[in-house]
């Protein structure tokens, strides 16, 4: 016997065993199966069971569903989020009464025409309700195929998705789409399950070409997680004779045009307070020492997160005119001044701090 035939029976045998007793699983009827396969796209199936009761009691049937206000069908959703999904319901049981003659179609492509039912939930109406031999393929059903195929493609990228309809179709026993799709849904919810999978109870388990190669954890291919890139800088105030040195950033540098602290990353072999007096000396040729640690700043970034060594610092020597080396300009300023100034968030951050904590130098009363 070919490896298909054995797999579509080992999860037909394996659905009829184990399905979960849901309320739309009682009849097929096509009104309900749509409303509960749009309450499931976003919901856990706790929630969707308690909600779908409520639904049928207050909206029995397509006709009355129609004829119900977007008020009356938005209270009953309430509390399920993604509110456009009720709307859209109502839309398409108003088609349903104008175009379909009140009924849910059987076909695919009339399917599709409705608002919001696309090829996911076209597909689940289609094969549960009227047993028509068309595929599903949703985040479930991608996570098995991932490991039983093997794919090592991203879940949702147009190669993965391209790739699990096609399998789902060569995949699907004629004549049995209602139950063989279900029976996908209930092994992705039940033993596929995205983080520890029951493999030891799996039907397909001898199928599973991951489970073979041991690579279960690394199916579905993990998505590329944006990784937020820690970045270490220092920076100094400089005071000299009650005033603070300030340095406009060129133009066309990040944060350009903003007013600084000079100050820049911290090298791999250097101490914070090493990196701030090399960075003063490159950029104003100024000699300082520090005097004392203020804090680190930590601010986020899309894609970066910043912590910002800062440090009061002392002049060497009496020269007060710096030679710039990264920025337009630069000032001495009273610590009051430096709201008129726009500072990027970190150093905006440190003069924030030194005015909620008093420090010596914001009482200043020039
Ligand atoms: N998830 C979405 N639709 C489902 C269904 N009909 N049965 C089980 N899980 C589902």
């Amino acid at each position: 016997m070919p490896i298909q035939p054995i797999l579509q029976k080992a999860l037909l045998d394996w659905f009829k065993k184990n399905q979960r007793d849901l309320p739309w699983r009682h009849t097929y009827e096509p009104y309900q199966i749509w409303i509960s396969e749009i309450m499931l796209q976003q919901t856990q199936m706790d929630r969707v069971t308690v909600f779908f009761t409520r639904w049928m009691d207050a909206f029995p049937d397509i006709t009355t569903l129609a004829a119900s206000s977007e008020d009356q069908v938005l209270k009953l959703w309430e509390g399920l989020g993604y509110y456009s999904r009720a709307r859209n319901i109502l839309k398409t049981a108003q088609l349903l009464i104008k175009n379909h003659q009140g009924k849910v179609p059987d076909s695919r492509k009339q399917l599709l025409a409705l608002p919001g039912i696309g090829p996911y939930t076209a597909g689940a109406i289609a094969s549960i309700s009227f047993n028509r031999d068309v595929p599903v393929v949703d985040a479930n059903i991608e996570r098995i195929f991932s490991r039983l195929f093997n794919i090592d493609l991203i879940p949702g990228s147009p190669e993965a998705k391209r790739l699990n309809w096609q399998k789902a179709e060569e995949l699907l026993p004629t004549g049995h789409a209602r139950d063989f799709n279900q029976a996908l849904m209930e092994l992705g919810a039940l033993i596929c399950r995205p983080g520890n999978p029951d493999c030891g109870a799996c039907p397909a388990a001898s199928h599973c070409l991951a489970l073979k190669y041991d690579l279960i954890p690394e199916r579905p291919v993990p998505k590329k997680s944006k990784k937020i890139i820690p970045i270490e800088m220092a920076t100094g105030i400089l005071i000299h004779n009650g005033m603070v040195f300030i340095q406009q950033r060129l133009a066309d540098d990040v944060w350009g045009a903003l007013w600084e602290f000079p100050g820049g990353r911290i090298e791999l072999t250097e101490k914070p307070e090493q990196t701030v007096v090399r960075e003063f000396r490159e950029e104003t040729e100024f000699e300082v020492e520090v005097e004392s640690k203020i804090i680190n700043t930590v601010h986020h970034y899309t894609r970066y997160k910043v912590t910002l060594h800062c440090f009061f610092l002392r002049l060497v020597g009496s020269d007060t005119d710096p030679v710039l080396h990264a920025a337009q300009d630069f000032k001495w300023v009273f610590f009051k001044a430096l709201q008129e100034y726009g500072f990027p968030a970190g150093h905006r951050k440190l003069i924030t701090y030194l005015e909620e904590t008093k420090h010596a130098i914001t009482k200043q009363t020039h």
